[in-house]
C-alpha cells in the first residue's frame, strides 16, 4: 500500500497536498520536501520509541574539563595577527581566511608557514597554482625549510585522509572553492560541495589536533554562497579586506571561538610580501596637504584609535540626477548624511556630484565617521578648509544633532600623539582636548563657513 504524502516546505514548516514553487506561508522558493504523513497513532508510538531508546548521557564536572584554548598555539612572526587570533593558531581549530581574489591570502599563509615550520612541521596545499608557481612564491618570501612541504591537490578526499594522518601540525588548504568530493556531482564551489569538503576537513583537524587553515574567496560584494556557509562550521573567520592596489588591508575577525573580535592587524603589500604596519596614523597622515574638502578623522579599527583622512569633492553636476561616490565609506550612509546636511543646514547638494574617499585604502565601519563626512563635504562645496590644528569625530542624527561617539579617550590619545591641538567632538565628553559642538548647523558656522 502506498504511504499518504504531504509536501513540507524546510524554511517554515507549512504543509501542502500537492507540491508548489514557492511556499505561500514564507515565501521560500523551492523549498517544499515530500514527506510521509504520519498517522497520530504512528506519532505516538515514534515518540514512545524515542523515549525508551535514548540513554542517560555522560556528562561530567565542568571543572575537571581542560579548555579547549588550553593546547598549544602556533605563534606567526605577525604579532598584531597573533593578537587577531587570540594568542596564535590553536592545534585542532580550523580557521577560514576570506577575502577577494589577489589581495594577499596566499601570501600571508606561505609567511605564516615559513614560520611555523621553523619548528614544526607544516603542509601547503594548493588546488590553484602550480608546485611551480608556490615555489616561486616561497623563495621570494624566503620560506625554505625542511619542514614545510606541498601538495597540488583539489580532491577533499584525499585532503582529509592526509589531514588525518596527524603528520602535519599545520595545514594550509588554498582554497575551499576548488575542491570537490567524489561522493558528490555538483561542481567544486557549490555549496554542497563547500559544506561537505568543509566538513570533512574539520573532522580530520579535530581528530588528530591538526590546526587547518582554508583559504576562501569573496567577490567584492561579499556574496558567493560558499565561505558563508562555510562560516557556521568552522572555529574562526578572518576577514582580508582592502585595496588590492597598494593601500592598507586589514585582517580581522569575525568569527573566534577562542579569542575577542575586538582585534585588527593592519598590513601593507610590499616586494618581500606583506608586513604589518606598526603606526597607520603616521603613515596614513604622511602625504597630506591640508586642502579644502580634506577632514581628519580620529576613528577605530576594531580596539586600534587610527586616525584617516576623509576628503570629498563636490563638482555641478551634468545630469538632472546628481552623483553620489563613496570609497571606503557606506553608499547608503553618505546618502542619508547628505539629506541630513541639506534639511538641516540649508546647504545646497542637489545640483551638485558628490565623492567621498578614505585616503589609505581602509573601510571605515564607525558611526562616530559621520561628522567628519559631513565636514568635509561642507568644507568642499564651501572651498573653506578646517584648521590643521584639528582632528574631528562624532556620530549625526536625523536631526542634525551630534551624538556620543564610543572610546573617546583612546581617540583623544592618538590625536595627541600625532601632535593635534583639539578634536572636534560631541558635547558629552568632558575633555579639555575637545571643543564641544551640539549639532551640525552650529558647527559648520563655526569651522566651516
Ligand atoms: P596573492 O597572495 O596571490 O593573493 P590571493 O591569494 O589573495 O589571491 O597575492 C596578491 C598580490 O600580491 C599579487 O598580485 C602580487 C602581490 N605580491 C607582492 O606585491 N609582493 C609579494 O612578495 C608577493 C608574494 C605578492
Ligand atoms: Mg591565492
Amino acid at each position: 500500500m502506498k504511504r499518504k504524502t504531504t509536501f513540507v516546505c524546510q524554511q517554515c514548516g507549512a504543509a501542502y497536498a500537492k507540491w508548489i514553487g514557492q511556499c505561500t506561508n514564507c515565501q521560500a522558493w523551492n523549498a517544499l520536501v515530500e514527506q510521509e504523513v504520519e498517522s497520530e497513532m504512528d506519532k505516538k508510538t515514534t515518540l514512545e520509541k524515542g523515549r525508551l531508546s535514548g540513554k542517560k548521557l555522560d556528562y561530567v564536572k565542568l571543572s575537571s574539563i581542560m579548555p579547549s584554548d588550553a593546547k598549544a598555539r602556533l605563534i606567526t612572526e605577525f604579532v598584531d595577527l597573533n593578537n587577531v587570533l587570540g594568542g596564535g593558531i590553536l592545534l585542532g581549530s580550523v580557521s577560514l581566511l576570506a577575502g577577494q581574489p589577489g589581495i594577499g591570502k596566499s601570501t600571508l599563509l606561505m609567511q605564516i608557514c615559513a614560520e611555523v615550520a621553523k619548528n614544526r612541521k607544516v603542509l601547503y596545499i594548493s588546488g590553484e597554482e602550480s608546485a611551480g608557481q608556490v615555489k616561486l612564491r616561497a623563495v621570494r618570501l624566503g620560506a625554505a625549510s625542511d619542514n614545510l612541504s606541498f601538495a597540488a591537490s583539489t580532491s577533499g578526499n584525499n585532503i582529509a585522509k592526509t589531514i588525518e594522518t596527524g603528520e602535519f601540525d599545520l595545514v594550509i588548504v588554498d582554497s575551499i572553492q576548488t575542491l570537490a568530493m567524489d561522493e558528490i556531482s555538483s561542481a567544486p564551489g557549490t555549496v554542497s560541495q563547500v559544506t561537505n569538503c568543509g566538513n570533512l576537513i574539520i573532522r580530520a583537524a579535530k581528530k588528530t589536533d591538526t590546526a587547518v587553515v582554508i583559504v576562501g574567496h569573496v567577490t567584492k560584494e561579499g556574496t558567493l554562497a560558499g565561505p558563508k556557509v562555510l562560516e557556521h562550521l568552522v572555529d574562526v573567520v578572518l576577514n582580508f579586506e582592502g585595496d588590492r592596489y597598494g593601500g592598507f588591508k586589514t585582517v580581522r575577525a569575525i568569527k573566534n571561538r577562542f579569542g575577542s573580535t575586538n582585534e585588527v592587524a593592519i598590513f601593507e603589500m610590499v616586494e618581500k610580501g606583506l608586513r604589518e604596519v606598526k603606526n597607520p596614523s603616521a603613515a596614513l597622515l604622511a602625504e597630506r596637504t591640508n586642502t579644502d574638502g580634506s577632514i581628519i578623522l580620529a576613528t577605530l579599527e576594531g580596539n586600534r584609535p587610527i586616525l584617516v583622512e576623509i576628503q570629498a569633492l563636490a563638482t555641478a553636476s551634468n545630469y538632472g540626477y546628481p552623483k553620489r561616490t563613496a570609497s571606503g565609506f557606506d553608499l547608503n550612509r553618505l546618502n542619508l548624511l547628505i539629506a541630513v546636511l541639506e534639511r538641516r543646514t540649508k546647504l545646497k547638494l542637489s545640483d551638485k556630484d558628490i565623492f567621498v574617499n578614505v585616503v589609505g585604502g581602509m573601510k571605515l565601519s564607525d558611526s562616530a565617521a559621520d561628522l567628519a563626512v559631513c565636514m568635509a563635504i561642507a568644507s568642499a562645496v564651501a572651498g573653506r578648509k578646517l584648521g590643521e590644528e584639528y582632528v574631528v569625530f562624532g556620530e549625526v542624527g536625523l536631526g542634525g544633532e551630534i551624538r556620543s561617539a564610543f572610546r573617546a579617550d583612546q581617540r583623544i590619545a592618538e590625536a595627541k600623539k600625532l601632535g593635534f591641538k583639539h578634536a572636534i567632538g560631541p558635547v558629552t565628553i568632558k575633555d579639555k582636548f575637545v571643543v564641544p559642538v551640539k549639532d551640525l548647523r552650529e558647527t559648520l558656522i563655526r569651522y566651516v563657513k
